[in-house]
């Protein structure tokens, strides 16, 4: 179990506000690597100095599309700051998120190459999240040539076929918790058949918990209950699952 890589959690949220230590603990317990993604203004500092503290944390730094209405010049200029620095391995939460607000889709297209072009500056990967947004996501990704960037399309929602755009773009398939749902048909069909070296597991804790503790608050260590879905889903061992996405979130995250 030691090479688990949750490559997407928010250990800043603020469920683990009376436990944080506790959760951390677990991971050095566990497991050998978590991204911590930072989402919004208040989060991304901390974020950063969560990841200078522990040498098993990594950030990522962005403005997620939910919180764009948070948008200011200086608060970007602190973003671009902050995503130089060596333990932030990634760019986002960035994409487009239509299921929530679609009043702010303009908006969200804007902030999101904003995101894209920070990227490629520092040859960093976005950390992309797309929610009911796909045909534009897609979009972007190929006009912006966002692929020079690289990066993870997490907690992937879209079909095997748009799996399939992406990877040949050179961008990996974040899953989690919603494919050991009992309702997951996408997410199974993108588990089992996206070539394994594409593929990393998440936790996006502190949601989307994976059976049996669904509807509970998620936190890294429980990715290891979607790593045994997917190995069973895959026909392979869990030991394979496991390492092979810990070698592929070291190679898109371009960790030594
Ligand atoms: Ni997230």
């Amino acid at each position: 179990m030691m090479n688990l890589f949750d490559t997407h959690a928010h250990i800043l949220d603020d469920q683990f506000n009376d436990d944080r230590e506790q959760v951390i603990r677990n991971i050095y317990d566990n497991m050998a690597l978590v991204v911590n993604i930072g989402c919004n203004l208040e989060d991304c500092p901390h974020t950063v100095a969560l990841a200078e503290q522990y040498d098993k944390l990594y950030a990522a730094v962005g403005l997620h599309p939910e919180d764009v209405k948070t948008y200011t010049p200086e608060g970007w200029d602190m973003i671009c700051r902050l995503a130089e620095h060596p333990k932030v391995v990634g760019i986002g939460e960035t994409g487009l998120d239509y299921y929530w607000d679609t009043s702010t889709k303009d908006a969200q297209k804007v902030l999101f190459e904003q995101h894209i072009d920070l990227a490629k500056q520092l040859h960093k990967p976005l950390v992309i999240h797309d929610r009911e947004a796909h045909g534009d996501t897609l979009e972007i990704l190929k006009r912006t040539n966002a692929k020079e960037a690289g990066g993870i399309l997490h907690a992937f929602s879209g079909s095997v076929e748009m799996a399939m755009e992406v990877i040949k773009m050179g961008f990996y398939i974040g899953l989690g918790g919603p494919v050991t749902f009992k309702n997951a048909r996408k997410a199974v069909e993108v588990a089992q058949a996206i070539p394994l070296e594409y593929l990393v597991i998440e936790t996006d804790c502190p949601y989307m918990a994976p059976v049996p503790f669904r509807g509970k608050r998620n936190e890294p260590m429980l990715v290891q209950h979607t790593a045994a879905k997917i190995a069973e889903l895959r026909g392979i061992s869990l030991e394979e699952l496991i390492e092979a996405t810990y070698q592929n979130g070291k190679r898109v995250y371009r960790l030594k």
